[in-house]
């Protein structure tokens, strides 16, 4: 296993001093050009839940939702957008959540989720927490149970870990970047 998750940590490129100078920019699109890698990642999320009886994956636009169709497909899960404003077209729950300067939103389809189902959140990176409480709180305030997030990289020196713990979201990640 640890020889899978470091040729998938191998296939991520880091690019220094992007978007901003002194951050270290770790870019999955080397992961996704690279088939080996990006099956073999697949395949580890989908093994780590293939017996969680989940109902469905939600995925965050926009870098999740690469991740998160192929797993539900993989799961027999249905597949939710949780999406940046004004791209879904039914009624939607909003969410507020903090950016490094300001606030964005975003939304889920009130009608996506059934009372009590167990869903998987999914997405690319987890940084300082603020895109998955939001995801988690739009999952709550549709009735549904957030069984766990999902991330292929964690940046763990960003917090957001300890942001998703607190608010009982357990978080499962294959790659740490410290
Ligand atoms: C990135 C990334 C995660 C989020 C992580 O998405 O894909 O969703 O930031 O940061 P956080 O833990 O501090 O919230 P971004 O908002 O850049 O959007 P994109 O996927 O559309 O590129
Ligand atoms: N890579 C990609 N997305 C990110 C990063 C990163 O290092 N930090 C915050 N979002």
């Amino acid at each position: 296993l640890s020889e899978k998750l470091s040729f998938i940590k191998d296939s991520i490129i880091t690019i220094p001093d992007y978007p901003k100078p002194g951050i270290l920019f770790r870019d999955i699109t080397s992961l996704l050009e690279n088939p080996e890698a990006f099956r073999l990642t697949i395949e580890l999320l989908v093994a780590h839940y293939k017996d969680k009886k989940i109902d469905k994956v939600v995925g965050t636009e926009a870098r999740g939702f690469i991740f998160a169709a192929p797993v539900a497909l993989a799961l027999g899960a249905g597949f939710i957008p949780v999406r940046k404003p004004k791209k879904l077209p039914r009624h939607v729950f909003k969410e507020e959540y903090q950016l490094e300067y300001g606030t964005d939103t975003l939304e889920i389809h009130t009608d996506a989720i059934n009372a009590g189902e167990k869903i998987l959140i999914i997405d690319d990176l987890l940084a300082t927490g603020g895109t998955v409480s939001a995801t988690a709180n739009l999952i709550r305030k549709s009735g549904g149970i957030v069984e766990d997030a999902a991330f292929v990289i964690n940046l763990p020196d960003l917090g957001g870990e300890k942001k998703l713990t607190d608010m009982g979201v357990n978080c499962f990640t294959l790659v740490n970047f410290l």
